[in-house]
This record gives structure tokens, sequence and C-alpha cells, in this order.
């Protein structure tokens, strides 16, 4: 049976073949992601994307346990990575590995994956060294909405590239595993790949990463907000939407359901 990649592996894959990462938040999907995927992160993009919510501050550590159960029952050979829902890591490194340990035991995934950067550093270090792998999330912090002002592109001037270098730094000497860096103007992606030690998985962040990560559901053209970074590699919604149609018509002209979806009475009845 086909084992599945570890922190150590993804690792070693620095400055090699790109890492082809997404999401995935159901069984299903999980496993057709995992035949072609290196990583799958159950991220808090679920809030948004399956639940409607405005942002990803409302998702509770619940829901990320319920989703992780469902991806790791789908998944073989693919890493698959939680995220830590805004509120359950920040206040301390002691309840960061509460929550992570309840992730990792509860779901049967690998890893967390945290945002932050200089400031969470002593927590990434404090899991690491207990037994928690840790995928790091710079650049742009979706969890950090209110204080950084939108979604927004960062480091398109040279003047604020300083502070998202040393994140991205910290991150990998407090000893995570890979990072994700989102949201980053080229140049910058280029040369926090270039200078820090781990694999940098860029969305939004250009392709000098060392390797990719999109919500699966905006590569597939299933949910309504389409950044620039997204390109569309399908149209499910208008798939979903055409089967709908074609349903609903059949129902009203009375050509669903055929004979051949309808049962038969048995023997001398029929
Ligand atoms: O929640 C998420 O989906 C993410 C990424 C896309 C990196 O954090
Ligand atoms: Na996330």
């Amino acid at each position: 049976p086909a084992r599945a990649l570890t922190a150590k592996e993804i690792m070693a894959r620095k400055g090699g073949t790109p890492i082809v990462c997404l999401t995935a938040y159901v069984t299903p999907m999980a496993a057709r992601l995992d035949k072609h995927c290196d990583l799958l992160l159950v991220g808090d993009s679920v809030g948004m994307v399956l639940y409607g919510m405005e942002s990803t501050l409302s998702v509770t550590i619940e829901d990320m346990i319920r989703h992780g159960r469902a991806v790791t029952r789908g998944a073989k050979r693919a890493m698959v990575v939680v995220d830590m829902p805004f509120g359950t890591y920040e206040e301390s490194k002691e309840q960061a590995f509460r929550n992570a340990a309840r992730i990792l035991s509860e779901t049967g995934a690998a890893a967390v994956k945290l945002e932050g950067g200089v400031e969470m550093a002593e927590t990434v270090r404090f899991l690491v060294s207990r037994g928690i792998p840790v995928l790091g999330h710079v650049g742009l912090m979706p969890q950090a909405v209110h204080t950084n002002g939108g979604y927004g592109a960062r480091g398109r001037t040279v003047d604020e590239w300083k502070p998202i270098i040393d994140d991205g730094k910290a991150i990998a000497e407090a000893g995570a595993f890979a990072v994700v860096l989102e949201g980053v103007a080229e140049p910058l992606a280029r040369k926090i790949t270039d200078e820090i030690p781990v694999p940098v998985i860029g969305i939004g962040a250009s392709n000098a990463c060392d390797g990719q990560i999109l919500v699966t559901e905006d590569m597939m053209g299933l949910f309504a907000i389409n950044p620039k970074f997204v390109k569309r590699f399908a149209e499910i919604g208008n798939a979903i939407e055409s089967a709908i149609e074609a349903y609903a018509g059949e129902v009203r002209n009375r050509t669903f359901p055929g004979e051949e979806h309808t049962y038969k009475m048995r023997g001398a009845n029929a």
C-alpha cells in the first residue's frame, strides 16, 4: 500500500521538482486530489468556500477537525496538513500545542499550518520540538485581515520587503518543514525562496517558489471570488448548473424518472 509523504520528504524537495499542493475539505475530492498532489491542505478557507463566511475568522477547531478527518479518509499518498483556525494558537505556545495535538490526534493529519512570522517563531519551535510538524504561512495572512487592511498583494514596493523576508527566515529557522508564501510580488518571492533553506510554497507568489498551492474550488471555477493569481483549470460551476437545469426541465416535463429508473412489481403481479 502507498505510504504518505512525510514532512522530511517534503522538506527535501527544496529547489527540486515543484511541490504540488491543493486544498481539500471532503473525502471524495481528497481521493481524487491524492492521485496527483504531494500535499493536501485542509485550509480554513473552508469557511468561505463551503460555509459562505465573509472571512476565515469564524472557523472553529471543530470545523477543522471534522474536515480534517474527512480528508485523511480519502488520502493515501499525499501529506495532509490542517490549518489552525484563528484564536486557537496565538495566545501562547502552550495553547498552540494543546490545539495542534488535538488536531493531529483527532484527524490523523501529519502536520498543522499556522499564520505568522517573527512573532510566531517561538511557537513553531515549541511545536516542532514536541513532535508536531509545522507548515508556516507568511506574506498575505488572511486571518490578520483586520489589522493588515485587506487582501491586496504585498511587497510591491521594496520598502515593504524586509518584514516579510524576516518572517520567512524566522519561521524556517524555528523548524517549519516548509512555508506558504501568499500574495507577494515576484522579485520578493524569488528572494525569499533563494534565502530560506526550506521549500516555499507559493499562492499568488509567482513561479519562483519551490511549489504551488491554490484553493481547489477556485481553480475549478466553483467559487465566485477570483483574484488575479487564480487560473481556472475547469468550469465545474457551469457543469453543475447545466446538470441542475436539465434535471429541473425533465422533472417538469415528466421525462425523469424514465422506465429505466422505475421499480416494477415482482412475479405474478408484473
Ligand atoms: O486556507 C487556505 O486555503 C490556505 C491556502 C490557500 C494557503 O491557507
Ligand atoms: Na488558511
